[in-house]
C-alpha cells in the first residue's frame, strides 16, 4: 500500500531514494535559459532544457543541472523521462527528469502535471521513497501532482510469481499548501486502481457473481446500499436481455444495484455499467484477435462500482444510483440464437441478429430499472462497439445524448476530470435500419455505417421518457492495448471512472 503525503521543505534537503522533477523546452530566442527556478547557468548551458518546480536543487548540484541535463539530452518534450545520479550531493541518490512540454502560455495544464508525475513514478519502479517536486501551488496542481503520481504507480502483481520491481512505497509531494488535495487524489486514485484491478483480473476469476461479490466487499467497505438480483430474481422480473446473454454460459447473469444517498440532496443521478465479464461474442463467435481482451468488456460495470466508491467518500451534495448489468456471453447448447426474440425488462421486445451485440441488451434492461428511480440524469457507460475506436481512436471515449446540453455539459465534465472525449451526434435516420420483422426493434443494423452511433440509438430507445441521459462509449478508452504513457499502463485503464465522479459533483453543483 502506497501511501501519499505533501512537503513544504527544499527538495534537495528530503531523505527520500528519489526527486522527481520537471523540463522544460527552451524555446528559440529563449537561450539564456535563465527564467526557470534552477535553471542552467551561464553561456555553456545556453540551450539547456529549462527545470520548474525544483527549487534549490540545482544549487545543492553545484548549479550543474541545467548542463548534465543537456548532456544526457534532455529536451523537456512531453513523456521524456531522463535519470541522473546526485552522487552524494544530496539525500536523494537519483533524480529523475520529466519532460512537461510546452505548456501554454508558461502554464501547465493539470492533466500536463497528472501525465508527468505519472511518467516519473513508472520510472522509479522498485524505489522506495519518491519525493514529486513539479510547478505545483494551487489546489487543483496539488491534486493533479499527486492524483497522476499514485495513478502512475499502478501495478497489477496478482498473477505473477518471482521477482519483480515493487511500486514506490511513499510518495512526498513537494508543494506548499493543506492535504486536502491529497486526499482527494488519494481517494480518486484507490478507485481507478479498483477499476483496473477488476479489468485485469482474468475472466476465470471474475465471472458475474464474482463481480457482484466485489461489489458487495466495496459496498460493506464505504457504506453504499446494495441489492443483487441473482439469476432466479431476473428471471421472474423479466430481466430478459440479462437473462438472454447470460443463458449460454454455466455463470449466471446478476444485477446490481448500489446507492448513495445524501441527506440534503435534492437531485438523483442513476449511472448503468455494461459489466460483460467475457465476451466471445457468443453463437455470433468473435475470431480469435478480437477475442483476447474481451475480459475488458465489464470496464463500464467497473467505472460505475469505482465512481461510487469515491462518491462514497468524497459525499457530493446528490443521491447516486448505480447498475452494474452483469453476464459473461458465451456460446454453448443453451446459448441464445441469432433471430432468438428476447423481452427487455419493461416489457419492448428485441429480435437478437447477432448475439455479439450483447451489452445493448444488458443496458436495456438496467436502463428501464432505472427509470424507477426517477433520476435527474441518467448516464450509462460501456464497451459498446468496435465502431468507437474506427471513429475516435483508442483513447478517446464517444459521447452521445438526448440532448444537445447534456452532451456538451458532459464532455466538458471529462475534460476537467483529464479524461478525453468528443460529443457524437444520434442521427435520426439511422433508427430504420434497426426495425425488426417480427420484434419492436432489432439488436444490430443493415445498414453498415456508424456503428456506434447506431447502438447509442438503440440504447435511446431504452431510456424512460422525460430522463436527460448521456452513453460514454469506452471500447478503446478502458484498455491500453499499447505502451504505457503518462499515468496509464498497459491493460485496464480505469477509464471513466474519474467522470463519472465530476458528473456526481457537476450535478451536484447545479451546473449539471
Ligand atoms: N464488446 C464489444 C465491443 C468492443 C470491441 C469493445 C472492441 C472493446 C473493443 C461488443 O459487444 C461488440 O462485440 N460489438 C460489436 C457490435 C456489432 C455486432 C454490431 C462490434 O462492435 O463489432
Ligand atoms: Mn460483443
Ligand atoms: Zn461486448
Amino acid at each position: 500500500m502506497t501511501s501519499i503525503s505533501l512537503d513544504s521543505a527544499a527538495p534537495a534537503s528530503l531523505d527520500v531514494d528519489a526527486i522527481v522533477i520537471g523540463v522544460i523546452p527552451t524555446g528559440p530566442g529563449d537561450g539564456s535559459g535563465g527564467s526557470g527556478s534552477g535553471s542552467g547557468q551561464g553561456s555553456d548551458t545556453a540551450s539547456a532544457p529549462r527545470v520548474a518546480g525544483a527549487d534549490g536543487l540545482d544549487e545543492a548540484l553545484g548549479g550543474t543541472l541545467g548542463a548534465a541535463l543537456k548532456a544526457l539530452g534532455a529536451t523537456g518534450k512531453a513523456g521524456e523521462v531522463t535519470k541522473l545520479p546526485t552522487l552524494g550531493a544530496v539525500p536523494a541518490g537519483v533524480i529523475v527528469a520529466v519532460g512537461l512540454g510546452e505548456g501554454s502560455g508558461g502554464a501547465f495544464s493539470a492533466e500536463d502535471l497528472r501525465r508527468a508525475a505519472g511518467a516519473g513514478l513508472r520510472a522509479l519502479a522498485g524505489t522506495r521513497r519518491v519525493a514529486v517536486a513539479l510547478p505545483a501551488t494551487a489546489p487543483e496542481e496539488i491534486e493533479a501532482v499527486a492524483l497522476g503520481a499514485l495513478l502512475g504507480n499502478y501495478s497489477f502483481g496478482a498473477y505473477r510469481t518471482g521477482d519483480r520491481p515493487e511500486p514506490v512505497a511513499e510518495i512526498t509531494v513537494v508543494a506548499d499548501g493543506d492535504g486536502v488535495p491529497v486526499e482527494r487524489a488519494r481517494t480518486l486514485a484507490e478507485a481507478v486502481a479498483l477499476v483496473r484491478d477488476l479489468v485485469n483480473t482474468p475472466p476465470s476469476d471474475l465471472n458475474p457473481e464474482d463481480l457482484s461479490g466485489a461489489a458487495e466487499r466495496i459496498a460493506g467497505e464505504t457504506g453504499l446500499a446494495i441489492e443483487v438480483l441473482d439469476e432466479k430474481a431476473l428471471v421472474e422480473g423479466g430481466y430478459g436481455g440479462l437473462v438472454g446473454v447470460g443463458q449460454g454460459s454455466v455463470n449466471p447473469p446478476r444485477l446490481v444495484r448500489l446507492a448513495y444517498t445524501h441527506p440534503e440532496a435534492s437531485k438523483t443521478l442513476a449511472l448503468v455499467g455494461k459489466g460483460i465479464t467475457f465476451d466471445s461474442g457468443g453463437l455470433s463467435l468473435k475470431p480469435t484477435d478480437a477475442m483476447d481482451w474481451m475480459k475488458s468488456d465489464m470496464g463500464g460495470a467497473a467505472a460505475v462500482l469505482g465512481a461510487l466508491s469515491a462518491i462514497a467518500r468524497l459525499k457530493p451534495k446528490v443521491n447516486v444510483v448505480g447498475y452494474l448489468a452483469l453476464a459473461e456471453n458465451m456460446p454453448s447448447g443453451t446459448a441464445q440464437r441469432p433471430s432468438d426474440v428476447l423481452r427487455v425488462y419493461g416489457g419492448k421486445t428485441v429480435e437478437v441478429l447477432n448475439t455479439d451485440a450483447e451489452g445493448r441488451l444488458v443496458l436495456a434492461d438496467a436502463l428501464v430499472r432505472a427509470g424507477e428511480d426517477s433520476p435527474d440524469l441518467l448516464v450509462d457507460v460501456a464497451t459498446l462497439t468496435g465502431a468507437q475506436l474506427v471513429a475516435l481512436g483508442t483513447r478517446t471515449t464517444g459521447v452521445m445524448a438526448n440532448d444537445d446540453e447534456v452532451r456538451e455539459k458532459v464532455v466538458a465534465a471529462a475534460d476537467r476530470a483529464g479524461e478525453a472525449s468528443w460529443g457524437m451526434p444520434l442521427p435520426d435516420e439511422l433508427r430504420k435500419g434497426l426495425d425488426s420483422a417480427v420484434a419492436d426493434i432489432a439488436n444490430v443494423s443493415g445498414e453498415r455505417w456508424g456503428g456506434m452511433l447506431v447502438a447509442g440509438i438503440f440504447l435511446r430507445e431504452f431510456v424512460p421518457d422525460g430522463v436527460r441521459w448521456a452513453h460514454l462509449d469506452i471500447a478503446g478508452p478502458s484498455f491500453n492495448k499499447g505502451e504505457p504513457y503518462g499515468y496509464t499502463p498497459k491493460g485496464g485503464t480505469g477509464a471513466a471512472t474519474r467522470t463519472l465522479v465530476q458528473i456526481a459533483e457537476d450535478l451536484a453543483a447545479g451546473i449539471l
